[in-house]
């Protein structure tokens, strides 16, 4: 496209946020042409060489690598993409940081902090732009959530309130690890609910209440022993099946978070909801769209819960898609996360959240972990 700068993309992991990811560059030529940068699709990267081969094709990638390194040596590359399971975000990131390549990785940021702390120190010390595809905050109804909470209307904040509750892993018969079940094995997880679903909790309550003080947590391990498909043994089970923590926020409020894979009837129930002293605020993932919101200044014969429909052109992203009172998806959080990315580029502003700011989602995960292990309060550091 003529007068357009490129960001040449190389992409790693070609599962389910591979493909969330690939859709999203796909459609940033379509609904965001205002943008100074292009993305240009250059490599996926996998290790199996027919999947990556026809991943690659199915998703419009001009070439493929079965290696990570040898896509980060490659100098038709700007920015690294990171779709792999967590024990892998850490080495590849500090590699293309020192590549001089930027980095984008999922989240978490890495399997614990001290991993954190050091791709937060590479990608600092190589001074290459980043982000954490924490992309729930790109939800249009979450975004104004954000805009009514800076704007005062909700005044002091009391209680914030979240859960992510799932029900994929009650069976004892499920083994642990390896394709497709790598969430299930510690190692390559880091931790369980709390590193996989709490942490995109904990990302939009920090971004909407401030930062977290102190934790006290509960955790629970269900199936302690499942068979793990990678050596056919059964193994002790590492991770967190459950999580339940209160907190307190830097503002004076109090939070409560729980998540679990054990809730059943609930496939990706993602719900927050916050309670200040004028207004109250609360969203639910399966009814993306509509934001609730309670203002106690209206007039009180008519006061009650309002059901906001995000779909105008002056909410926020909307004024990108359809007509409004037309809905949008999951997808387009991505879609946006990846907008938000290239737009950086043009303002030379960072695209939050960066590596530094997940690094401190990650301080508050392994905070939880550590009060739900001694069984006490523990300070974020
Ligand atoms: N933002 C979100 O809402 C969200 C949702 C799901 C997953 N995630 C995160 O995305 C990451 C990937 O999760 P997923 O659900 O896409 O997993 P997945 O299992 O669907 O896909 C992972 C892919 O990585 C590939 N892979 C593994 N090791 C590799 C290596 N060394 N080199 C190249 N490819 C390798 C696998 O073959 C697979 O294609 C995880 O960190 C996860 O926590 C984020």
């Amino acid at each position: 496209m003529a007068n357009k700068k490129e960001l040449r993309i190389g992409l790693i992991g070609c599962g389910f946020m591979g493909r969330t990811h690939s859709n999203a560059y796909n459609r940033i030529r379509n609904f965001f042409p205002e943008l100074a940068y292009i993305p240009v699709l250059k490599a996926a990267c996998a290790r199996n060489e027919e999947r990556v081969k026809a991943f690659a094709e199915q998703w419009n990638y001009e070439s493929y690598e079965t290696d990570w390194k040898k896509l980060i040596e490659r100098d038709d590359i700007d920015a690294i993409d990171i779709c792999t399971p967590n024990d892998t975000h850490a080495e590849i990131a500090i590699a293309a940081a020192q590549a001089g390549k930027m980095v984008l990785t999922e989240k978490p940021l890495a399997r614990n902090v001290e991993e954190a702390r050091k791709m937060v120190d590479a990608v600092e010390k190589a001074k290459v732009a980043n982000t954490v595809w924490y992309n729930y905050r790109r939800i249009p109804a979450v975004s104004l959530a954000k805009q009514i909470i800076d704007s005062g209307k909700l005044g002091k904040i009391f209680h914030y309130r979240a859960n992510f509750l799932q029900d994929w892993t009650i069976s004892a018969d499920l083994p642990q690890g390896g394709e497709g079940l790598w969430r299930m094995d510690a190692n390559v997880a880091g931790s369980g609910v709390t590193g996989d679903l709490l942490a995109h909790c904990i990302d939009t309550a920090i971004w909407l209440n401030g930062s977290i003080k102190d934790v006290n947590a509960v955790t629970e391990t269900f199936v302690k022993e499942r068979m793990h498909q990678l050596t056919g043994k059964v193994e002790k089970v590492g991770i967190d099946d459950a999580c339940i923590f209160h907190c307190h926020f830097a503002n004076g409020s109090l939070g409560l978070f729980e998540s679990t894979r054990y809730a059943r009837g609930h496939k990706a129930l993602y719900t927050f909801e916050i309670n200040g002293e004028h207004a109250s605020i609360k969203w639910d993932l399966h009814d993306l769209n509509r934001l609730e919101y309670f203002d106690h200044s209206d007039e009180s014969r008519v006061r009650g819960w309002r059901s906001i429909h995000v779909t105008d052109g002056d909410q926020p992203y909307m004024d990108h898609w359809w007509v409004p009172g037309l809905g949008i998806g999951y997808e387009h959080s991505f879609i946006h996360q990846a907008a938000d990315f290239l737009k950086s580029l043009e303002t030379g502003e960072p695209c939050s959240p960066t590596f530094r700011d997940a690094f401190e989602t990650q301080q508050v995960c392994e905070a939880v972990l550590e009060s739900a292990a001694s069984g006490s309060w523990k300070e974020i550091e």
